[in-house]
């Protein structure tokens, strides 16, 4: 693999990427003989079967599997295909019953939002994981105790992770993503990557997980995900992949693997990928999307920054109005005192505004410190803020 070259800067802006970088990871071929415990290798792609995988968890064998897949996630392709995640499809066919309860129950209920796609082309429940196992125990049951899907998450994240679910159906007619990367980082804008020294964006990639269950058949035309392989190797890829060039490099380079109802897929959420369009004239393309969260990225303490920021406002205020603290100071303050980050969050009610992030409390506090709000206006809205984030 080729070294990257020493940057003058840990902060990094879209004027520092380069295409040709990219290129040069995006170029390499994988060699099926690293992988020996693939069945096989299809335009770059790792495609291991689900028959074997459950014979390996079975005689206790599962480690070497695991391994082989840390390294298609880390310095190989970044993405890896499940034949048969699922060898008994009739626990889809359960679950997407489910599905289409919930859908009825939002369509009733609830206006459901989507922030990224186009509204009619595609039908969206977030938060499967918990509303299935309020609405079926069986259903649920039967489909998170796959030990596939812990043994694919564990080879990346290791132990006591955080499945998250999300289903997505794209409707025939319904375009293609354009090419992105996936949480955290993929969900943030330019001038927000940009705080973050380039070790932590890279970092990022080791704290999630992205996984999609195919819960109907997806040949090619129906717009299975597309993948741009070895991607994620490249370090300043949260800060290109909304450049014209690099979205052009992604549409001529990337592959697309067809998938059977009970396929899985998995990758690196920093590989570059995109959902494909549906051009069918009939097939409704339906992917139970799996995020899961290594255990890594919470405190040591439970702190109540809503209780903090509520009691202290009013102290703030009037130190701003004494002309007591600096806009530095002040600044500081309230991200130490703030949760200035967007998720986890419930978003059916706490839908993300233009960008793909909810408001934070770091940005409530600022506004109403700018705009001089009473104690009482502020601690309802703390209250609101809290209340609609919840699951
Ligand atoms: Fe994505």
């Amino acid at each position: 693999m080729k070294k990257n070259t020493p940057r003058k800067s840990a902060f990094c802006s879209e004027n520092d990427i380069s295409l040709e970088e990219l290129h040069q990871l995006c170029g390499t071929e994988a060699d099926f003989a690293d992988f020996p415990l693939a069945s096989s290798l299809e335009k770059n792609v790792l495609v291991y079967d689900g028959d074997e995988l459950r014979r390996a968890v079975k005689q206790g064998q599962s480690t070497e599997f695991q391994s082989e897949m840390a390294a298609v996630f880390s310095s190989g392709p970044g993405v890896l295909v499940l034949k048969d995640a699922y060898g008994d499809t009739t626990v889809i066919d359960r679950m997407n019953i489910v599905f289409d309860h919930l859908f009825e129950e939002q369509r009733l209920f609830t206006a459901g939002s989507d922030h990224f796609s186009k509204a009619g082309e595609n039908s969206r429940i977030w938060n499967t994981f918990q509303k299935s196992a309020l609405h079926s125990p069986d259903a649920y049951i039967d489909y998170y105790k796959n030990p596939l899907i812990r043994l694919v998450a564990e080879s990346w994240l290791g132990p006591h992770y955080q499945l998250t679910a999300q289903v997505n159906v794209v409707h025939p007619g319904g375009r293609a993503q354009i090419c992105h990367r996936d949480y955290h980082l993929g969900f943030q804008e330019n001038d927000e990557v940009s705080r973050y020294p380039l070790h932590a964006q890279i970092m990022s990639q080791y704290l999630t997980l992205q996984g999609a269950v195919a819960h109907s058949d997806m040949p090619v035309e129906s717009g299975p995900t597309l993948f741009l392989p070895y991607s994620h190797l490249y370090p300043l890829g949260y800060l290109a992949w909304r450049d014209e060039r690099f979205r052009d490099y992604f549409a001529r380079h990337a592959v697309q693997l067809p998938l059977l109802k009970g396929d899985a897929v998995f990758f690196n959420p920093a590989l570059l990928h995109a959902a494909g369009a549906n051009d069918t004239p009939n097939i409704h393309r339906i992917a139970n999307l799996l995020q899961i969260s290594s255990p890594f990225a919470r405190a040591m303490e439970n702190v109540d920054l809503y209780q903090i920021v509520g009691h202290i406002y009013s102290t703030i205020l009037e130190k701003v109005r004494g002309n007591a603290l600096t806009d530095t100071e002040l600044n500081t303050l309230i991200m130490n005192s703030c949760d200035g980050y967007s998720f986890p969050s419930n978003l059916d009610t706490d839908p993300p505004r233009e960008s793909m992030a909810p408001l934070t409390v770091e940005e409530l506090c600022h506004n109403a410190v700018r705009e001089e709000w009473s104690d009482e206006i502020f601690k309802q809205a703390l209250q609101s803020h809290f209340a609609k984030r919840q699951p």
